[in-house]
């Protein structure tokens, strides 16, 4: 039985190894995620900023179109002319909105009970 168990524990590590082989690694020089498209992100958004500026946003479609048309409107980015599409497409798949769980971020309000009694002004030392 013993060995039964720890066959199945071999063939789930072998099943989550070979899962994790199928995701896209990380290009170490850029950070990008080297799925479908991301020559196009190396080749295009490291021109003026570092990848990592775009590594650290997240966002839908409409946001990324609005991002790049913004750099495009002022701050002399090329117009991605045939790439917008597959451009905008690994973005916002590799680099997509995300739902932010906010309670990770801060605590909830402690009880009025359960709080420290208020400091009490400091008394002048006399001299
Ligand atoms: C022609 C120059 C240029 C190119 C090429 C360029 N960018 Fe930018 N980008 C900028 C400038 C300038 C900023 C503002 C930098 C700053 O605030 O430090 C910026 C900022 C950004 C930001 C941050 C925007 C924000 O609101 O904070 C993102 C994301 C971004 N770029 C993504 C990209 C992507 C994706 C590409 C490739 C399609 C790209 N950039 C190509 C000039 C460029």
């Amino acid at each position: 039985m013993k060995s039964h168990i720890n066959q199945l524990i071999v063939c789930g590590l072998l099943f989550t190894g070979a899962t994790f082989a199928a995701e896209y690694p990380v290009d170490p020089q850029s950070g990008l995620i080297m799925a479908p498209g991301w020559e196009l992100v190396n080749y295009q958004c490291n021109a003026c900023h570092t990848s990592m500026i775009v590594t650290q946003n997240r966002g839908d479609k409409a946001f990324w179109q609005e991002t790049l048309q913004w750099m495009v409107d002022t701050q002399g980015l090329w117009d991605l002319s045939d790439t917008w599409e597959p451009t905008l497409s690994y973005l916002s798949t590799y680099y997509g909105q995300v739902e932010m769980d906010m309670t990770i971020f801060r605590r909830l309000p402690i009880e009025s009970s359960q709080l420290p009694p208020p400091v009490k002004p400091a008394v002048k030392e006399s001299q």
